[in-house]
């Protein structure tokens, strides 16, 4: 059944938060219960997880992820740093990934929020330049790499636009951090558009989300940068839980037609 009303949150808005009971026995039965609700189907796993020598070095890599992976090195009251921002889907193609849903189920003692960035809102302020504008959307604007594999760095890469129309809507792989590299060499009008995003825009179009243990956010990856804040672990280490679905929330099944509705709105 789906939930129409949560489905044109997240669609319209980019996010939802939710509160969801954490299942101790199954902590991913929450996720399956809620793409049902947002008429999704299957979880996908990342294209960078389904390299055979990345799925040897990694341990996890299914389509349902708990953060941290491995909770038992992790000492009590020791810090995390925080991410820069990006869109899950190192790999992916524009849009590729375009659910993420994310679970608490132990919170951190102090931090830890999810921070996430109106990236398409940005760049639609950025009419008045339409040259920095049109630099984003340069099919190498942005490339994308792993560093698990160092030793080979022609292998696990993706370059692109990092924003660009797909199916009438504004989409984006806006990521900015150590394994990003923005083709600015000689483009100032690609460099003007980064300052942009990187300054004013960003303090603008933004907002931080901290769940409590319970609560769930879902968000629209292909249209919404996001980052995981620094945070200090309790007693116990912070938990979340993690899935990733190639599909926007919809109230209409793959064939074009309406899901069965949940009538409790
Ligand atoms: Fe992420």
């Amino acid at each position: 059944m789906t939930d129409p009303a949560l489905i044109s949150e997240v669609n319209d808005r980019g996010y939802a938060v939710i509160s969801m009971p954490v299942n101790a026995g199954d902590p991913f039965e929450a996720h399956r219960r809620i793409a049902d609700s947002l008429g999704l189907s299957d979880a996908c796993t990342p294209l960078l997880y389904r390299d055979p020598e990345v799925r040897a070095a990694v341990g996890q890599v299914g389509p349902y992820n708990q953060i941290p992976r491995d909770t038992t090195s992790v000492e009590p009251w020791s810090e995390m740093p925080g991410q820069t921002f990006h869109v899950d889907g190192l790999l992916e193609p524009l849009g590729g990934i375009k659910t993420t849903v994310i679970h608490c189920l132990t919170q951190a003692h102090s931090g830890g929020a999810t921070e996430l960035y109106f990236v398409c809102d940005a760049f639609t302020e950025l009419s008045s330049d339409a040259k920095a504008a049109q630099a984003l959307l340069h099919p190498e604007a942005l490339t994308r790499f792993a560093t698990i594999t160092e030793s080979v760095p022609a292998r696990l890469r993706a370059t692109g636009p990092a924003f660009g129309m797909v199916d009438g809507t504004l989409l984006t792989r806006f990521s900015d951090g150590s394994t990003e590299l923005w083709n600015t060499a000689q483009n100032p009008d690609l460099q003007r558009a980064l300052d942009y995003l990187r300054g004013p825009a960003a303090e603008k179009h933004r907002v931080k989300v901290r769940l409590a243990p319970g609560e769930m956010l879902i968000f629209r990856n292909d249209r919404v940068a996001h980052r995981g804040c620094g945070y200090t672990n309790g007693e116990q280490p912070r938990r979340l839980t993690r899935s990733m679905y190639g599909a926007a929330p919809s109230n209409l099944a793959p064939d074009g037609r309406d899901r069965p509705q949940s009538s409790e709105g």
